[in-house]
């Protein structure tokens, strides 16, 4: 039992770190002449002497991600590690029919469109966040590829192996083609990602979610291969397990509590990071204020704002705070408990592709020095804040004066006013997350939510200063 528990977590850490961690080796390529006609297609017998699988130690080197890092290297490239799959078309083997066909029940969880109902105005300014669209439908709206001849098309090292996202009468598809020929098709059911960086896309067979091979990202606008897939070979294979939902989802009904579960529900799901996830499952509470319309006093909902700090950040780390190990299984963390009953928090580094902002943030002395600092003291979950540097200055004047500042003299006060954030918490490039784009590697940016002084931009300072 328990060594079937390690194992569990150690697949979950390689797929879940796979997802992002790792370089999608896609060759910026000539998209047209790779796919419909193969030219120069090797022989089935020289197939091994096509270029070496970029193992991760030749990727990480050459782009310098940190390799002595134990969750990268617990490595997805392991099932890969054999030319012999170049050009080949993986997928999913029979299914295990000793799972049971039970659900896990539905929680009590109800979905944001019930609370619409009581909380209009929430909820409007909720679904323009990129917590609602972190998962979706796949329709024409949400998936931001092009489908379009020729950019429908991504070319791979292997020259007689391509793929093609095409729009059919009952959905978006992702097909491979090996030479010349459509290999395998699979339709394109949940958009995870809200899209300011990219997408990725995973389909159901029956109850059984794998993950797509080709994702995009939006800046360039381009479809690539998925991170973590080598380049030259279509893996239809990847299960997608809890850990991936539980951080772009509200909820998914598992059909098994194991943590290496991929099978879920095709009906029993709410999408998107919404409300339920923060507040509690909403079924007792939507049922007794409509019953009770006089009743002003909430019931059966948590209100996070009046937790301990805490517990309160708690609910952000769930998904905010690197990767960690689960210890129990997905989805059953509840608003209000203390989180380290479910996981192990990782040791160090934030693992997975984005930072790891309450590590972040808990090394800031604003943090350690005030006694209810939170996430919400910048971030307001029910509005899309994103770029409005004055407001989140006006957030630090909660406890700094801008006229109190060093640079008052030099920079003046209403510049300084008007934005504190690009100086004190400046993006940077994720070095952890190489993407692999038609533009060469790209570095999604995120904000440093270590808050401190001496890594603020000095032509900045400057360009203020002589403004002034
Ligand atoms: C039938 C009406 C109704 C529906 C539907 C409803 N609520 Fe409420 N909710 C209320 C009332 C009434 C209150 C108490 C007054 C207030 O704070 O607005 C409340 C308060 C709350 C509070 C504040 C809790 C507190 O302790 O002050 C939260 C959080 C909340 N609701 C979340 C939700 C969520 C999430 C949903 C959807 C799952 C939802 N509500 C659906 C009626 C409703
Ligand atoms: C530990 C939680 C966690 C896990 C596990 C996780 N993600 Fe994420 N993911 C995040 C967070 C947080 C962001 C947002 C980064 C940001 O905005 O700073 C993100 C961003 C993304 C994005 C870019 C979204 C955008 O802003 O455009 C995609 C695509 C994505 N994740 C896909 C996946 C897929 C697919 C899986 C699983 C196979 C997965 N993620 C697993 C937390 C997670
Ligand atoms: C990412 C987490 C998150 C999501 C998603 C979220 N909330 Fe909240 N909500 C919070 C937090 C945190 C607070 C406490 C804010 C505070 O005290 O300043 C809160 C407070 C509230 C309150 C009480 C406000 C008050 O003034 O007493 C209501 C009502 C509420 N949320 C409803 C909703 C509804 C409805 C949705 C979905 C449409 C939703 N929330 C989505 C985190 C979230
Ligand atoms: C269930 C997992 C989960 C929880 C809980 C969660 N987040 Fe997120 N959050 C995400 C993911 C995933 C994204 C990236 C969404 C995307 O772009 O696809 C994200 C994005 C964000 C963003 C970036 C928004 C933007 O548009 O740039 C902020 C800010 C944020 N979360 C704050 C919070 C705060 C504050 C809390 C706690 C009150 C919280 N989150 C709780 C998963 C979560
Ligand atoms: C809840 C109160 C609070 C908020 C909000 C807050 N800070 Fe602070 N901050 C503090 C405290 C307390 C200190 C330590 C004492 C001091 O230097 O004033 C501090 C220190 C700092 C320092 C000096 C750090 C160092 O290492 O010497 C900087 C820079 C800073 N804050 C910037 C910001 C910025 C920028 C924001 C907004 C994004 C912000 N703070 C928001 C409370 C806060
Ligand atoms: C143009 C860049 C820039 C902007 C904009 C800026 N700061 Fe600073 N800030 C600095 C630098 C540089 C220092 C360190 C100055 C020094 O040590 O002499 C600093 C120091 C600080 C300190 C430490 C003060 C101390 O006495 O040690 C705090 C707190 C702070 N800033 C908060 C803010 C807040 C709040 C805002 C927005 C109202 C802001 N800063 C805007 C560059 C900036
Ligand atoms: C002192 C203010 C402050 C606090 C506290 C704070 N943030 Fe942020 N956060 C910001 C600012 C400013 C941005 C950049 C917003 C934008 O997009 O313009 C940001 C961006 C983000 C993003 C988007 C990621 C990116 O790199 O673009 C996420 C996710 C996030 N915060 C999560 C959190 C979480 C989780 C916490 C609590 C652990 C937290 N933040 C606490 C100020 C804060």
């Amino acid at each position: 039992m328990y060594g079937a528990m390690v194992a569990g977590l150690v697949l979950f850490l390689s797929v879940a770190a796979g997802q992002f961690s790792f370089l999608s080796d896609r060759q910026p390529a000539s998209v047209e002449a790779g796919l419909s006609e193969p030219v120069d297609a090797p022989a089935e017998s020289e197939s091994v002497q096509t270029p070496t699988l970029p193992l991760p130690t030749s990727s990480s080197s050459e782009l310098a991600i940190p390799v002595n890092d134990p969750v990268l290297v617990m490595d997805p490239w392991a099932r890969y590690a054999s030319n012999e799959l170049l050009g080949k078309v993986l997928l999913p083997e029979g299914s295990d029919a000793s799972v049971g066909d039970g659900g896990v029940g539905s929680a009590g969880f109800v979905g944001p469109q019930a609370c619409a109902e009581c909380h209009r105005g929430r909820y409007e300014g909720f679904v323009e966040t990129s917590h609602y669209h972190s998962s979706q439908v796949a329709t024409a709206d949400t998936v931001m590829g092009a489908f379009e001849t020729p950019s429908n098309q991504v070319a791979t090292r292997v020259r007689q192996l391509g793929y093609r996202m095409d729009t059919r009468p009952d959905g978006l598809y992702q097909t491979v083609v090996v030479d010349g020929r459509d290999a395998h098709a699979e339709r394109m059911d949940i958009v995870v990602g809200s899209g300011k960086i990219g997408q990725s896309y995973l389909y159901w067979r029956d109850d059984e979610l794998f993950q797509l091979p080709i994702s995009y990202l939006t800046t360039p606008d381009s479809w690539m291969n998925s991170p973590g897939y080598p380049d030259g070979m279509a893996d239809f294979k990847r299960p997608v397990v809890g850990g991936c939902l539980q951080c772009h989802s509200t909820w998914f009904e598992a059909r098994s509590a194991d943590l290496m579960n991929h099978r879920f529900l095709p009906e029993g799901f709410v999408l998107g990071v919404t409300c339920e996830r923060c507040h509690g499952p909403g079924e007792d509470h939507v049922a007794y204020h409509r019953a009770q319309p006089d009743d002003r006093e909430a019931r059966h909902i948590v209100h996070p704002g009046q937790l301990p700090n805490e517990r309160l950040t708690d609910i952000c780390r769930q998904c905010h705070g690197g990767l960690a190990s689960p210890t129990r299984a997905p989805f059953s963390f509840r608003p209000g408990e203390d989180l380290n009953d479910y996981i192990e928090p990782p040791a160090g580094r934030p693992g997975i592709h984005t930072n790891n902002q309450m590590q972040q943030l808990s090394l800031s002395r604003c943090f350690q020095e005030s006694a209810d600092m939170s996430c919400i003291t910048c971030h307001n979950p029910h509005q899309n804040e994103r770029g409005n540097d004055a407001l989140f200055a006006i957030r630090c004047q909660q406890c700094h004066e801008a006229a109190d500042h060093p640079l008052e003299s030099t920079v003046g006060a209403t510049a300084l006013g008007e934005n504190c954030t690009s100086c004190h918490m400046p993006k940077s490039p994720l070095l952890e997350t190489p993407l692999r784009s038609s533009e060469g590697v790209v570095f999604p940016e995120m904000v440093d939510h270590f808050i401190r002084t001496g890594v603020s931009d000095q032509d900045l300072v400057e360009r203020l200063a002589s403004e002034r």
